[in-house]
Order: C-alpha cells, then structure tokens, then sequence
C-alpha cells in the first residue's frame, strides 16, 4: 500500500466475510476477550505511583517507565480473555504477549496494542495546542505521520489520537491537546493528523489506526474543571463538537474513544444518542468505541450504575464496543448474556468493529514488530528537522513594540532570565512519557547556538517555576543591569496543563510576576518568552514587555526554533488558535459569540444605552489577544476585497478574494483568513465564523491575490429540526489577518 492514506471507515466484503467465520468459531468468553483493553501494568498502590512521579520530577524526567507485568495476564491472552492492551512501551514484550495471542490462543486472533502518542514519541514534537499555531494542515500530516513511524516501530498499532475537542476554556488543562476554540480549524487539524498517522507506507512496513478522542464535548466541561459536567443544546453539540469528529472519520479514522464527561444527564460511556444514533444511524459510521480510561466502572460514581454489573450493561447497550482497564466487561459481560439481560447479537456487533479493525491494520499478516527496528527509527535526523520546523511556525508573536525583534546575535548584552530558560523536560509539555530530557534543546542551548560561550550571554533563573524552591530575584535583577536586553523565559511546567491540570488562577504561577516587576524596574528592554500548555492572563505582562512570544510546550527543537525567531534566522507565522483572555472572569471568551439581543457593537434595540449592553462593567467583552493573531517581522497590507460571487445559489460556490502585499522589510508568511456573518436566519449565528484560511510565504515589497471558493452548503448549519440547512439571505464576508480584524463585503445566497 504504497503512499497510500488507509482508511479504516469503510466495508469491504472478503474481511466482513473473514469475521464471519471467526466469529461462529468464537465461544462467549472469547467474544467478551475481544472486548477487552487491558492495563498490562502490575497494579500499583497510589503512594509508590506519587513517589515515582515525585521522584521523576525531580529528576527532571518523566516517571521512570521500568515495566512489571501484570500477574496473570500471560494466561489470559492464552485464553483468548483480553482483545488489546495499551501504554506498553517496550516492544519485546509486545511482542511476547502478541505471541501468545496468535501462537497460544485457540483461535490465534492478534492483540491490537494501543498507546498515547499524542504530539510524537521520542521525537517530541510541540503540543497539539501549538502545533494548530501553525495553520499548516499539511505540515501536521507530515509530524503525525512521523509519531507513525517510531510508534510502528515500537509495536505499537493504534495511538489515541488526535484529540478532536473544541476547547474554549483554558482553565481545561486539556486545551493543550487539542486544536483550539474553531470547529472549522479543529476539523482540518483533525483530517490532517488522522491521515499522517494512517500513512499506508511506513519503514516497520505494518500501520497505525489513529482513534479521535474524547467523544464528545469534553471540552466543555463546566468552569473548565477536567471531568467535570457538561450540559449543552442539542445545537451547539452537532455545530461546535460533533464536526471534528466527522471530518476525522471522513477521513479514514475507524476508531473514536468515549469521553469521561456526562452530556445533559446521560454519561458519553452509556450515551445511546453520540453512540447509536449519531455514529450509527445518521453517520452510518462502522468504525469501533473505546472507552476511555476506568470510564465504565465510572457510572457507578456517575451516578447511573449500580454496580459494576449495571456498568457493563449500560455501557455495551449504549453502542460502547471495547472497554478500556476497568473490568467490567471481562468480569460480567458473558453472564448478562446468558441472563438474557443483553443480547448475544449486541455483542457480535461489538466484536464485529474489533476484528475489523484488527484485520483492516493487517494483524493478522503481521502481528510482530521487528526488535532492531526502532533505534534506526527513532529520532532520526529528518524526523528532528521537522521538529524544528514545526515548533517554528507554531510559534507566535503577540507583541514587538518598536522593532525590538528580531535581535542581533552579534553585537549586546543579553541576559536570559527565568525559571524555564534552562528547561529542557518541560519543553516536552503533557503526554510526552517516552520523550527525553536529554533529547531536549533548551532555550539556553539555542542562544548558545547563535552566542557560543560568548560572555555577551549571561543565566539567572530568578525564581522556580512554581513556590517550591528558593528564589533569587536580586540576582536576576543586578544581570538585567549588566545586559542590554533581557530575555525573559517564564510560564507553565509541563505538568501544569494536560490532564486534571485545570487551573483556576491562569497568571504566571509562582513568583514570576514578581521577577518581571522586578526586572521592568530596570527599564532595559525586555523579550518575553512565554512556555506554557495554554492561553495564559497575562495583561500585566503584556504591558511590561516590549516583545512577547508564545512558545509553549515546544517539544524537542523548542529552544532552538525560539532561538532562530529571537535572532531572526526565521521569522514568525504562527497566529493564535485559542483567545487568551484578559481575565478569569471573562472565560469563556471565543471569537465565534452570537450577538445576543443587546449587543455592544452594531443595531441592537438598546444601542443607545451603554448600561443595559451585553457587557462587563469592569472590563472589556474582548480577548486581550483574539483568535487569528499573531504578528511577524514584516508588514502585511490588505486591499482590493472582491465578491465574485454577489449572489451564491445554495448549491453554488461563494468566490471572494483580496490582495495580500508584504510591506515590510523582509519575507514572510501569513496566514489570511476568511470569516463570514449569516446576518438573518431561523436561528441566531455567530458573530464571525471562520470559513477557509491560506497560508502565503510573500517576499518583501511582493503582493498576491487571496482567493478563496467556498462551497455554498459550507454556509449552513442545523436547522429549527437539526437537520442541515442553508437558508437564503444576507451575509457579511471578511479577508483578514484575524478574527479582530480585515476587509468586509457581502453577498447573498439565493
Ligand atoms: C485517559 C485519557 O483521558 C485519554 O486521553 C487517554 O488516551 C487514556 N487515559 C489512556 O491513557
């Protein structure tokens, strides 16, 4: 299958007839088996797990992964009892148990081995978050198809990912695996990731299933408290979280990973709507469910389940196919079956979607994992190469008041100050277990590259992370009087964002605060370097900088990509995917509101009553940065706006375009957007709506025309019946370089 995208959301007759035959082979005990994703780990009481965390951390590494098998499990794989394991990161043993699945167990039916290779495995590339900075869907399916091939070569056939969930709240530490706030961004990051990861042509020469995850609304969690409650209409699921999901799918997913959160009452493990109705009976989707972790057992806390028993028959007559640890199925499955309380053919069906997936992922041909294979894969240079250019274009320039950026590596002072400059696991942000420290490039590193030893360089860390060490602000602040410029590199610690990493204070933690107060005092010009897994408040900050970058949780090549921007060796790109608020109290705060019926800008029936506005009466409605921007060392200068298309017929295509001119000194890229308005429909819309974005590389003094064509049914949205509509009428269009700002015309669709 050379060069080929896999897809493994379709049905093809010879594997439909080859599970046939397996299946009226299969005992019940053997079909439950398939059902069951099994933590192959030893358990481990909660305190020695706290003190190997503990420990790791401060080493500066992630938990020591020395793998103890779990007792038993030898023997039921043999039986034909477990279906998949996951989170196994040693490929000799996977290759043990896959043995005595094929060789051991009566029908010889290959374990599918699943793990969480969320933003690459060694070669760490920048968080998800990050990484949709780039607005680079091909560039993302080039890093996820590298996460491919060293997970391939680890044994490893399915990866948890790409997480798909819209997220508008970055309390959610979660907002760090995702794309963002933007259904429209989400879903091509979403088509983008699945197709790398599915790459038909990889060195181990088996393949990887991605599995979309959290499905669904999971983001939405309430005061963006990880597992916490979600309760959203009907619309806003199908319009916001439901479509990443889709796109995925569409293109090639044959999996999807249930999410912890309840969804109006009724938790996403047992929800017959998002199972059934939606992926089965609408969609017509024949990929298969994972739970996620514990999440079955977790209905009995839920609240929906009585027990363990109960869990297992609400989970498997929802449509949820393959449990994930928790052992409700493996211990009950079979003997609700025989009570006749669940239908033996709902788990046929069940088992029907693994062996699927199984004999779609050629298992069956190929079930081991060559042993020599991953130290040629692993980290290889162009893998590396790429790191680095993903972690560039993921950067973003939020602030460079009178030019300060890029700097001149060959003549200044410059002293890098702050708890993360010398960071290296850090930069390697949540689920990043077998990435290294070693592997890392600090932001240190990378000035060295540009200074060497060069006494021009000098290192204070100022103040830790978070309270937990001694600090030296003094020191920091006697180096900022020797230099004459300051680089400031402060924010999150890996562990700060990810999952149940919600924060509800989204400042810099600890002292840091403190440290740039003390810093600014010394008026030297100052470059913020900002590590974090999420839209930080930072208002203060931002006022006392002169420069900001957003560089995240970068990955591998962070330092050295926030190196080639400071000294401009490469030039910013990346625009913001997420608003970062002005404070707490404004969250959530997304581009895409709806106007309400007393808007602040616009006609509105009170627009002459400031008071009685949709409005805050201690801060703006606005993000402090919106979603879309980011600045670059070079000028773009928008113009010429044309609607080809000034009347769209409803199955026709909308044309616009612009002219984009670099004016400033030297090249770089943009990315220009498109927005639209649907001004009067039978339900309110969004104020803005991103409908298509183009990423142009532009030399100095060079200009281009932008020109998007969006099909017309891309207009619509669910109706009064939730069935799909586009409805006549007026709408604004936009081009811009945000979504705070560009050219606006109009059309109308007929
Ligand atoms: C729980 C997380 O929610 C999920 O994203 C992950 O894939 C599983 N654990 C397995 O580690």
């Amino acid at each position: 299958m050379k060069d080929e995208i896999c897809r493994y959301n379709q049905i093809d007759p010879a594997i439909e007839a080859r599970i046939d035959g397996l299946l009226s082979q299969m005992t019940l005990d053997e079909k439950v088996g398939q059902l069951v994703q099994m933590s192959p780990h030893a358990p481990i009481d909660p305190e020695e797990m706290m003190k190997r965390i503990k420990e790791a951390q401060e080493a500066g590494q992630p938990p020591q992964r020395v793998y103890h098998p779990r007792p038993g499990l030898d023997d039921m794989i043999r039986a034909g009892r477990v279906g998949s394991i996951l989170n196994l990161p040693d490929v000799h043993w996977i290759n043990h148990y896959q043995q005595l699945a094929v060789r051991e167990s009566r029908l010889g039916i290959p374990l599918i081995v699943g793990a969480d290779v969320i933003h690459g495995l060694r070669t760490v590339f920048p968080i998800p978050l990050a990484e949709s900075c780039t607005w680079d869907p091909p560039l993302l399916e080039r890093a996820a198809r590298v996460a491919a091939e060293e997970a391939s070569a680890c044994g490893i056939d399915w990866t948890f990912a790409p997480m798909v969930d819209i997220a508008r709240d970055p309390r959610w530490g979660r907002i760090a695996e995702g794309a963002g706030e933007d259904t429209t961004l989400g879903m091509a990051m979403a088509r983008a990731r699945v197709r790398g990861f599915q790459a038909g042509d990889l060195a181990s020469g088996r393949r990887v299933a991605a599995c979309p995850k959290h499905y669904v609304a999971y983001g939405a969690a309430q005061a963006g408290r990880d597992y916490h409650t979600v309760d959203i209409s009907e619309r806003t699921l199908r319009e916001v979280y439901l479509p990443p999901f889709k796109a995925a799918f569409d293109a090639g997913a044959g999996s999807v990973m249930s999410s912890f959160n309840e969804i109006g009452g009724v938790p996403a493990t047992a929800n017959a709507f998002t199972l059934r109705t939606v992926l089965r009976d609408e969609w017509q989707w024949p990929g298969m469910v994972l739970s996620d972790y514990d999440a079955v057992k977790e209905l009995i806390p839920h609240g929906i389940a009585a027990d363990l028993k109960d869990a297992a028959r609400l989970g498997i007559l929802a449509g949820l196919d393959m449990e994930m640890a928790s052992e409700a199925y493996t211990t009950h499955l079979a003997a609700l079956v025989r009570e006749g309380a669940v239908p033996e053919s709902v788990v046929d069906e069940a088992v029907r979607r693994v062996l699927r997936l199984k004999l779609q992922l050629g298992l069956f041909e190929h079930p081991y994992t060559d042993e020599a294979l991953a130290d040629q894969i692993l980290l290889r240079d162009d893998f590396r190469a790429l790191a680095l250019q993903v972690a560039c274009e993921s950067i973003v320039l939020l602030k460079n008041e009178g030019g300060l950026l890029p700097l001149s590596p060959g003549e200044g002072r410059i002293a890098v100050i702050g708890p993360l400059a010398d960071a290296r696991h850090d930069l390697l942000g949540c689920w990043a277990s077998n990435g290294r420290a070693e592997d890392v490039e600090s932001v240190l590193d990378g000035m060295a590259v540009y200074l060497g030893s060069s006494d021009r360089l000098a290192h204070v860390s100022g103040c830790p992370v978070k309270d937990e060490g001694p600090a030296d602000i003094p020191a920091a602040v006697a180096a900022a009087h020797e230099a004459d410029v300051v680089v400031l590199v402060v924010g999150e610690s890996a562990n700060m964002s990810g999952e149940a990493r919600s924060r509800s204070h989204l400042g810099l933690p600890g002292r840091q605060q403190e440290l740039l107060d003390a810093i600014a005092q010394t008026d030297k010009p100052i470059v913020g370097v900002l590590v974090t897994g999420r839209p930080l408040v930072i208002p203060r900050m931002a006022g006392q900088v002169d420069a900001l970058l957003v560089a995240w949780h970068g990955g591998i090549r962070a330092g050295r990509a926030v190196a080639d921007l400071l000294f401009g060796a490469a030039v910013p790109s990346g625009k913001l995917t997420a608003s970062w608020p002005r404070t707490e109290g404004q969250i959530p705060v997304y581009y895409a509101q709806k106007s309400t019926g007393r808007p602040m800008e616009g006609a509105g029936t009170t627009q002459f009553f400031e008071p009685f506005k949709s409005r805050y009466i201690d801060e703006p409605n606005d993000p402090l940065f919106s979603f879309g921007y980011g600045l670059s060392y070079t000028t773009f200068d928008y113009s010429d706006l044309e609607v080809h298309t000034p009347l769209v017929d409803a199955n026709g295509t909308l044309v616009v375009s612009a002219r984009v001119a670099n004016t400033g000194p030297r090249a770089g890229t943009e990315v220009v957007q498109l927005y639209v308005r649907d001004l009067v429909a039978s339900v309110t819309r969004p104020v803005k709506e991103l409908k298509g974005f183009q990423r142009v590389t532009l030399q100095a003094g060079e200009a281009q025309t932008v020109r998007f064509e969006l099909p017309a049914d891309q207009l619509g949205f669910p109706g009064l019946d939730m069935r799909r509509v586009v409805e006549p009428g007026a709408f604004q269009v936009w081009v811009g370089p945000d979504s705070a700002a560009g050219l606006e015309g109009h059309f109308e669709v007929q």
